[in-house]
């Protein structure tokens, strides 16, 4: 028998390393909406640990994440026929931008509030709707973009694609930094 099960294993998948990466994500959003909710029982906002959000944000999430699926997986899919304009991964790109114009939105709210300018609700709101759109997008592309991708892959693509994902890892925010940002999540 000469199945070499061990080096398919190690192959993983198109997309394995972007759903780990959405299950962190998903915790750092649990745990913010936990802190929110002490937040609003006491009527003020924790501007640490929303600080502490925007850096996992901008870093593990836009930087890195979006990255990852902007540099390597949509332009492979692309390739594969699955269509950018008017089509999921338009949808997608969308809002990731969405997402980035939050990010500066809500520093800036958060800046204005420590200068006494802006009340606790606005800041509130304005998390919930990053972590409303980052639910919705992630279970887009957990269960339509995903699955499409993986089934119109062709195995030279997961090498390719995988190799990419651990060069933008490193170059966008190290591999260390990752771990560190991972921690920083659950902590939250
Ligand atoms: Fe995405
Ligand atoms: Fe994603």
């Amino acid at each position: 028998m000469h199945h070499h099960h061990a080096h398919e294993h190690a192959q993983a998948s198109l997309t394995g390393s972007l759903l780990t990466d959405h299950e962190v994500i998903l915790t750092a959003l649990e745990r913010l909406e936990l802190r929110l909710g002490e937040m609003k029982r006491r009527g003020v906002v924790d501007v640490e640990t929303v600080n502490k959000f925007l850096i996992f944000a901008r870093s593990f999430i836009d930087r890195c994440h979006h990255g990852k699926e902007e540099r390597c997986l949509f332009p492979c899919l692309e390739r594969r026929g699955i269509p950018r304009e008017g089509g999921p991964i338009g949808v997608m790109l969308y809002e990731h931008e969405l997402g980035r114009k939050l990010v500066r939105e809500l520093d800036e709210l958060l800046r204005s509030y420590s200068e006494g300018k802006t009340a606790p609700e606005t800041i509130f709101s304005k998390c919930e709707e990053y972590t409303q759109l980052l639910r919705q997008h992630i279970a887009k592309e957990n269960n339509v973009l995903f699955p499409a991708g993986e089934s119109v892959a062709e195995r030279e693509d997961v090498r390719e694609v995988t190799e990419c994902y651990e060069v933008i890892e490193g170059k966008e925010v190290g591999h260390e930094a990752h771990k560190e940002l991972e921690r920083m999540a659950k902590e939250l």
